[in-house]
């Protein structure tokens, strides 16, 4: 059993209020990419799979008079950084490895560089599994950030998440 699972981490209510801003149904969307993704190339799943779920968690909305303005939201937004900040505070606060902590933390503010200059750095594969996992999900116009979902599918794709990889985790376990 892992200190934290996905459910203790969607539950939250700091999760609740700034995944709901974002999109809850593509969070959830990124974090089972995420996982695909690294059992493919062989990074820890579980932290895959929490990166993704929050990598959005610092987003802010942009808008002018009700309309979503992407000029304002270019110039001024710094989504990957907020939302490293904050992931990494909900992870500590909910009992999470301070190592894991600021792995998740680091993918979360590197799954964009929309701030940064292009390849500016070498990312390690988790930070690419995030960003790849996150524009599987992208709709043109942000519209992935609307896409909506029940509570209970919600739910349900969380605790479907958490099984898989608590099973991963048995299976390597018997394995080595
Ligand atoms: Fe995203």
């Amino acid at each position: 059993m892992r200190r934290v699972m996905l459910m203790d981490i969607f539950t939250h209510p700091i999760a609740q209020k700034y995944l709901n801003r974002s999109g809850v149904a593509h969070a959830i969307s990124v974090a089972e990419y995420s996982v695909k993704l690294a059992l493919k190339h062989d990074v820890n799943p579980d932290i895959a799979a929490k990166s993704g779920l929050l990598h959005d968690i610092g987003h802010y909305e942009w808008y002018t008079n009700g309309e979503w303005d992407f000029e304002k939201y270019k110039k001024n937004d710094i989504h990957a950084i907020k939302g490293a900040e904050r992931a990494h505070k909900l992870l500590i606060r909910l009992g999470e490895e301070r190592a894991s902590a600021k792995e998740i933390a680091l993918a979360i503010l590197l799954h964009t560089d929309s701030y940064l200059p292009e390849n500016s750095m070498n990312k390690t594969t988790l930070q690419q599994i995030v960003r790849m996992a996150d524009e599987m999900d992208e709709e043109p116009q942000g519209k992935h950030h609307y896409r909506k979902i029940s509570k209970d599918d919600a739910i349900k794709r969380i605790e479907r998440l958490d099984n898989l990889i608590e099973q991963l985790f048995i299976d390597l376990r018997e394995t080595v």
